[in-house]
């Protein structure tokens, strides 16, 4: 398909395979991540959270009966709680209280079948991995392509966890240093939604730091600890400013950079892409996807929400906007 030519300071737009390909795999799994890589993927996007004796695993959430057999395990009937998360009220299984070695007796499955029936034949083949297990398999993949590939772990609910006396900041760290990738050379951006995460990580890490930005509301922290401040606030020059004290890109939703308006059609786009670079910030947008559900209404194909969409054109748009690197599944 045709595509328009990028932005100068786009000749090189970094692909991150969001929770690996997604689209084509059930999300984080070596399976997914492996996909990514081998479809040329520039990095691997691996979501982090700890099991009860402290684990770093690739799960988006806690509760994992969305992307497991985990229901299907008589065992862990007992298991299933009601929980708060980050002010979200979860009914599930929560890997905080499984210990790894039971976590690993469960099975990965696609989350959204409705949307990727194609991903269903891969369920119940994949174990739900360790991040060491992601970062062994960016190092054998590195080697076998010849290029090094990246990894992009997110830490998810940071406070959550911390409360639970399971930070996150500690395994992340010492994992990166136990893997030699503590280095800004190292092909590494770890992502957060949370400041006081990434402040606390700028500390004790070298490598890239990505302050992810939703296109509404306000980070946990902020919330727990009555600061006023919205994300919205934090894409204004002076917010920009302020984030690239502790990080070295944004990792905005792209309607933070291209609003729509109640229809779901695109509407003016904003500064954001141009401020942060201003400030001296790299701008990686989450995420785009293929499928007419997750797109603007300007480049859906049908009303049929799991069809492929013109994706490119979405693309192409964001592009021109100058970002320099893109979240995909
Ligand atoms: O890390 C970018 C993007 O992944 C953030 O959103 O919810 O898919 O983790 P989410
Ligand atoms: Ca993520």
């Amino acid at each position: 398909a045709a595509t328009t030519a990028p932005a100068p300071q786009n000749a090189e737009v970094e692909v991150f395979g969001h929770r690996g390909a997604s689209g084509y795999r059930p999300e984080h799994t070596l399976a997914s991540y492996e996909l990514a890589a081998r479809m040329g993927a520039d990095h691997i996007e691996p979501d982090l959270v700890p099991t009860k004796d402290g684990v770093l695993v690739a799960r988006h959430e806690p509760e994992i009966s969305g992307t497991t057999d985990v229901a299907a395990h008589p065992e862990f009937a007992a298991r299933k709680t009601t929980k708060v998360v980050d002010g979200t009220e979860m009914t599930g299984w929560f890997t905080e209280d499984f210990t790894l070695a039971e976590l690993k007796t469960l099975r990965a499955e696609e989350r959204i079948p409705e949307i990727r029936p194609h991903n269903t034949v891969h369920d119940g083949l994949y174990e739900v991995p360790t991040f060491q297990e992601v970062l062994d398999l960016r190092a054998r993949l590195s080697e076998e392509l010849g290029r090094d590939i990246g990894v992009a772990p997110e830490t998810k609910h940071p406070s959550y966890f911390r409360k639970l006396g399971l930070p996150l900041e500690p395994r992340l760290v010492a994992a990166l240093e136990r893997n030699d990738l503590n280095d800004e050379d190292a092909a590494v951006a770890v992502q957060s939604f949370e400041v006081g995460n990434l402040e606390e990580l700028d500390e004790r890490l070298q490598v890239r730091l990505v302050q992810l930005i939703s296109s509404s509301g306000a980070p946990q922290d902020f919330v727990e600890a009555g600061d006023p401040r919205t994300y919205a606030d934090m894409v204004k020059p002076e917010g920009l400013a302020e984030i690239a004290t502790y990080a070295d890109v944004i990792g905005p939703d792209t309607k933070v950079i291209l609003p729509v308006d109640e229809d779901d059609h695109l509407t003016e786009p904003t500064t954001v892409v141009a401020d942060a670079h201003a400030a001296g910030l790299e701008v990686v947008p989450y995420t785009v996807r293929a499928e007419n559900t997750f797109l603007p209404a300007d480049f859906r194909s049908s009303e049929d929400p799991a069809q492929w969409g013109d994706v490119l054109g979405f693309f192409d748009v964001l592009y021109d906007q100058g970002v320099d690197g893109i979240f995909s599944d």
